[in-house]
């Protein structure tokens, strides 16, 4: 079975989860963390290498004052008890989205996780914080135009391969998965540009519900699926081998 380098998951519906069950909001969200906890843990039985997590976007500080505060929370939370079992795990942790903005004591943290964990390679996690796609691009777009204006880059000899080295994922593998759990299909501004050729993977259950044998799933979807890369299959190549 083909296994997918990199998943990358919009972790949605922890509030329809919660509502479902007539609790607040923040206990779908808690109930999340933990989902991403044992998600954590399947990805590197199941032998997947990166695993990219939508942990709060750009767009969620339009939410009531109080959500996007527990949000918070939980993030540090996460960082504070998890961060010892990560490192002993072997796990890398990487954060990527905008960093200027958030609380200085948010900020430390993410910087700390991604010291501590700078030198492990059983599993990389990345965890898209503050994130949002486009304003990704245009923070990379920004940097290029400095470079070009210190004459560091000429316009003209731009690449999508050196475009790609001022996002935020510079170095990271592109996704081959991506997986949204809670019913919908959109990308909701989640890696744009990384995602061109992703396979998606859609599921019906609440993020808090989300299992390792749904993560299975998902990744049985995957190998069943041809990978073309707008190209074609070439001939007597079995299918989900393609890639
Ligand atoms: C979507 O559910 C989920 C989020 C906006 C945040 C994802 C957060 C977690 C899984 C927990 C926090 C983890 C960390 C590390 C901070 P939703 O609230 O949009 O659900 P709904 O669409 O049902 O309302």
């Amino acid at each position: 079975m083909t296994t997918p380098q990199h998943v990358a998951i919009i972790m949605d519906g922890n509030g329809r989860w919660a509502k479902a069950r007539g609790l607040p909001r923040v206990a779908g969200h808690r109930a999340g963390v933990e989902a991403l906890r044992k998600t954590v843990r399947a990805a590197s039985d199941l032998g997947v290498g990166w695993l990219t997590v939508y942990a709060f976007s750009s767009e969620n500080w339009s939410r009531p004052k109080s959500e996007v505060s527990d949000l918070m929370g939980l993030l540090r939370l996460f960082i504070r008890r998890d961060l010892a079992e990560l490192h002993r795990s072997g796990v890398k942790v990487s954060v990527i989205g905008e960093r200027e903005g958030l609380s200085p004591d948010i900020a430390s943290l993410l910087d700390e996780a991604e010291t501590l964990t700078a030198g492990n390679s059983a599993l990389n996690l990345i965890i898209a914080f503050n994130y949002g796609g486009r304003d990704e691009i245009v923070r990379a777009a920004g940097r290029i135009a400095e470079a070009a204006v210190r004459g560091e880059i000429v316009p003209a000899a731009l690449t999508p391969e050196i475009f790609a080295g001022y996002l935020d994922t510079a170095g990271i593998p592109d996704p081959d998965l991506v997986i949204r759990t809670s019913g919908e299909q959109r990308m909701s501004n989640f890696l744009p540009w990384q995602s061109a050729y992703s396979e998606l993977v859609f599921l019906p259950c609440y993020w808090p519900e989300f299992t390792g044998e749904h993560f299975a799933d998902a990744l049985a979807q995957y190998a069943a699926r041809e990978r073309r890369f707008g190209g074609i299959v070439p001939q007597g190549v079995a299918q989900g081998v393609a890639s």
